[in-house]
């Protein structure tokens, strides 16, 4: 399969590619690069897909959110969400439904946030729960046997201990890598992936 990687160069992302390659063609982006994508654009969404050819799955490991109690977000805060993690990895599948080939997928990532809030997580549960609400319409919308599904990351090792937390409480990134993997090579649709069913 040819595998498009959105966030290639991330925590997660750098370890789904290095699972994927072993098996498949794999396409990595970020915003910068030979294959440069902006997923807050929907104008440079278009450019790399028109750049990138055809391809059988994209996976996403990329967009952010801001995390602050409620009477602290700003409505910049909470725009910066919903157009950088939420409308990226949306406009990604609006744009790509019609170039994905036949029995392709997508694999988008929210974040246990969506279903296990924690004071402080307003804007990213909203943006993970929509992300996981929306897998399971386009999942039902898409054509020609297409898929779409969605990780729910927990926090990972590498990422704890980068942060100079204590990395005992989180899954290694290739851990978590088999849920995308799962998601692309498999068959299921409008699921959203818990990584802690891969350890
Ligand atoms: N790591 C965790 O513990 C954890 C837990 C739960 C959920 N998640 C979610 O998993 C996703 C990936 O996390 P991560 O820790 O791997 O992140 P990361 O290490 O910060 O990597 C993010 C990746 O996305 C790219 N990127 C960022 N903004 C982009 C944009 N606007 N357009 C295109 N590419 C962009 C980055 O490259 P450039 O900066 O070069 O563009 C990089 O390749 C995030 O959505 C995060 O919320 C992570």
């Amino acid at each position: 399969m040819r595998v498009i990687v959105i966030g290639a160069t991330g925590i997660i992302g750098r370890a789904v590619v290095a699972a994927l390659a072993e098996r498949h063609e794999v396409v990595s982006a970020h915003r910068q690069g030979d294959l440069p994508v902006d997923i807050t654009s929907k104008e440079s969404i278009e450019r790399f897909y028109a750049a990138a050819g055809p391809f059988d799955a994209l996976v996403s490991a990329a967009g952010d959110g801001r995390f602050g109690r409620l009477e602290s977000l700003t409505d910049e805060d909470f725009a910066f969400s919903l157009s950088s993690k939420l409308m990226g990895q949306v406009n990604l599948v609006r744009a790509g439904l019609a170039r994905v080939r036949d029995g392709g997928s997508f694999t988008l990532t929210s974040g246990l946030l969506a279903r296990y809030p924690v004071v402080g997580s307003a804007a990213l549960t909203l943006v993970n729960a929509g992300l996981e609400g929306f897998a399971r319409v386009a999942a039902l919308e898409a054509p020609r046997g297409v898929r779409v599904n969605v990780v729910s990351p927990t926090w990972v090792r590498e990422t704890l201990l980068a942060m100079g937390r204590d990395g005992s409480g989180g899954l290694p990134a290739a851990t978590v890598a088999r849920a995308y993997v799962e998601s692309v090579e498999g068959t299921r649709t409008g699921e959203v992936l818990d990584v802690r069913d891969f350890r």
